[in-house]
């Protein structure tokens, strides 16, 4: 059943819900109908453009890979980034949502902040757009911040991430991401706000999990985070693979004739 934002803020304390990340519609379909929400990540900068960080995807490269997820997605709730640069006020950020719902299917749009949010998000929910708020570890910090650096590590940094929450639920946030949190401070902003918390790097104790699907799968080899479990091992089963096709090319055994016309 694709949810709806009534589905998904009634499902918080029921069940956990799930999250994965998508950046085309080929692996758009195979998660159709399995997760509750596909996320189109502006991780894809990194792991599908070739990037070191988030911070140079555009709105059109969004839209474009929101596209061609929706086509792919057609029964779960799609929500897109809103890139680096594209809410840095909230002006700047109707005209970026807009273009995004008007050129694309996606169902919301998530952006990265908490407290200092709050009139952008505001803005943004009572003109229609469906907001995914985004605290803790910021991605789009990373150059500012001189790298990634995992949030709540003392009960000052709790307590301003949970006002952070709390912002963003007051502000029109249907949910939060969570992201590189210790699980205490997860904790304490899923107990703090109505909508549901989606963790990633934030522990157990959030109302779901996301994960980007190219570390999930083991197609990204740079660089694997400690919270990521790795369900398959993609790049091993995709270069065996290509050695046994390159092998039965050489050999003349592509093609048989069953395969030939
Ligand atoms: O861009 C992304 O994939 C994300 C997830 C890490 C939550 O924001």
């Amino acid at each position: 059943m694709k949810q709806t934002i009534t589905t998904i803020q009634k499902a918080k304390g029921q069940r956990k819900l799930t999250m994965i990340t998508a950046y085309d519609a080929l692996f758009a379909r195979l998660f159709d109908e399995e997760v509750d929400f596909i996320l189109v990540g502006d991780s894809l900068n990194m792991s599908f453009a070739g990037n070191n960080d988030t911070l140079s995807a555009t709105i059109d490269q969004m839209i474009y890979h929101t596209k061609a997820v929706c086509n792919g997605a057609k029964n779960t709730f799609v929500i897109t980034d809103m890139p680096f640069g594209t809410y840095y006020d909230k002006n700047i950020a109707i005209q970026n949502a807009t273009k995004v719902f008007q050129e694309t299917n996606a169902s919301a749009i998530k952006i990265e902040g908490g407290k200092e949010q709050f009139e952008t998000i505001k803005y943004l929910t009572q003109n229609s757009i469906a907001v995914v708020g985004h605290i803790g570890l910021l991605p789009q910090n990373f150059r500012s911040e001189g790298g990634y650096k995992i949030k709540g590590k003392d009960q000052d940094a709790i307590e301003s991430l949970v006002e952070d929450a709390k912002a963003v639920e007051e502000a029109g946030a249907f949910m939060i991401i969570v992201e590189g949190v210790k699980s205490q401070a997860a904790k304490a902003i899923t107990e703090a706000v109505n909508v549901p918390v989606i963790g990633i790097g934030a522990g157990v104790d959030t109302d779901g999990q996301v994960l980007v699907w190219s570390d999930m799968f083991g197609f990204f080899e740079e660089f694997k985070p400690k919270f990521v479990r790795q369900y398959l091992n993609g790049a091993k089963l995709i270069k065996d693979g290509l050695k046994q096709y390159i092998s039965d090319v050489q050999n003349k055994k592509f093609p048989s004739d069953d395969e030939i016309y």
